[in-house]
């Protein structure tokens, strides 16, 4: 029998230097390195001096490249399926009306839900494709879509399709997450908990057709009351589904500490989390999913507690929150600027969260870094230093990506 650990490997790179974000070296930096892969896996990572003398020669594929590689980023926050746009409300807001007021008065989520639900699925697919693409060309290798437009039984089922869809057409890995409990359709008008009856009956059954990885809610005076998302979480324990939080995005509502409570993989925005609720992130390993997309297009001015989540060694992701309302974003690494601009970041601090962290709160551990035995999803980035990552506002830096091992077109 062969030794695995002596078999050739299926594919070297070469020249470039490693931000692994692996061990406490700044970026887990490693220079001149040497990144090699066998069965979609990294088999090998480090500087190149230390390679196996004969690795070179008896390796399938050589990739002589140059600049930084990173691990593949990760979206673990997005609404990338969608119909229609929002661009009137953005000219509205400008005007001076609020996001609350925008939704109160009918448009807001449930104008995008009308055009979702006229929509086909050719159609939604069409629409939505592109948006995937923006993302991957920018370095995403995993992206997480939610439902929350379709808000009755047969669209909610469609937008979670063509996400599935999505990722087998680009090969990137989608984590599909059910957000039904997003706004109340006007089916169930003035009858909040009659909606969280159909959508937790409607859980199961989509469960069932494995359209499901995780379960949120948008806990807000605009959204669910804490109550009702402990029942849309009660139904989620009930499956084995892991559960994250729109949570504390316009107000206090406890919602990240609800989320804790259940275990939860995040509490995401977070704007408004109190102590306590920080505190409960820390003690049940709650990753904090910043999301400065929303907070930037909002012209919001209340910043989550960093310096809080730092002290208590809360992991912090960064995320698009791509959506037609609140973050029209098509760029992590814009999302990683923004949140070095507004939230003071560090750079390597919004790379880890862009990576690493991100993996964490979609409960994927094997991914988000360089090491030995993770997936071997990475990027080829034209810079001179990671920090350039965070540093240019647009552009095309990404040189090419790969997915367990193989460059995607
Ligand atoms: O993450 N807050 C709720 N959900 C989205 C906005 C969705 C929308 O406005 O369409 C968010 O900001
Ligand atoms: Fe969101």
């Amino acid at each position: 029998m062969t030794d695995l650990r002596d078999a050739p490997f299926d594919g070297l790179l070469l020249g470039a230097h490693l931000a692994t974000l692996d061990g406490a070296q700044a970026y887990g930096a490693v220079e001149d390195g040497a990144l090699a892969w066998r069965d979609g896996r990294i088999a090998f990572v480090g500087p190149r001096s230390a390679l196996p003398a004969d690795a070179v020669g008896s390796a399938r594929e050589v990739i002589e490249a140059d600049g930084w590689v990173t691990p593949a980023l990760v979206d673990c926050h997005t609404h990338l399926v969608f119909a229609g746009d929002r661009a009137r409300e953005f000219e509205l807001r400008l005007q001076g009306a609020t996001y609350e007021e925008i939704a109160r008065a009918g448009g807001g989520i449930l104008s995008t839900v009308r055009a979702t639900r006229a929509a086909d699925d050719d159609a939604l697919f069409a629409a939505s494709l592109p948006r995937a693409q923006a993302l991957l060309r920018d370095g995403v290798a995993t992206v997480e879509i939610k439902s929350g437009y379709g808000l009755d039984f047969e669209t909610e089922r469609r937008m979670l399709r063509v996400a599935r869809r999505i990722g087998e057409t680009l090969g990137i890995t989608v984590r599909t997450t059910y957000l039904a409990a997003h706004a109340l359709p006007p089916e169930f008008k003035d009858d909040a908990d009659g909606y969280v009856d159909a959508l937790v009956e409607w859980m199961p059954r989509l469960h069932a057709e494995a359209l499901v990885d995780a379960v949120d809610a948008f806990c807000e005076g605009i959204g669910f009351s804490p109550a009702q998302v402990r029942r849309v979480f009660e139904a989620a324990r009930a499956l084995g589904v892991p559960v994250k939080l729109h949570a504390d995005q316009l107000s206090d509502l406890g919602g990240a500490a609800l989320a804790a409570e259940f275990g939860g993989l995040s509490a995401d925005h977070v704007e408004h989390t109190n102590d306590a609720g920080v505190r409960a992130m820390a003690a049940h390993g709650t990753v904090a999913v910043l999301l400065p997309g929303a907070f930037h297009v909002l012209r919001d001015t209340r910043l989550p507690p960093i310096e809080a989540f730092r002290a208590h060694g809360v992991p912090m992701a960064v995320a698009t929150d791509c959506n037609p309302g609140t973050s029209p974003l098509l760029s992590l690494r814009q999302a990683m600027q923004l949140a070095c601009t507004h939230f003071r970041l560090t750079p390597e601090e919004a790379l880890r969260g862009a990576t690493v962290h991100a993996a964490r709160a979609l409960g994927l551990p094997d991914r988000g870094v360089l090491r030995v035995g993770a997936r071997a999803d990475f990027v080829r980035w034209r810079v001179q230093h990671p920090a350039e990552l965070c540093y240019w506002l647009g552009g095309h830096l990404a040189e090419a990506v790969h997915v367990a091992g193989r460059r995607i077109p």
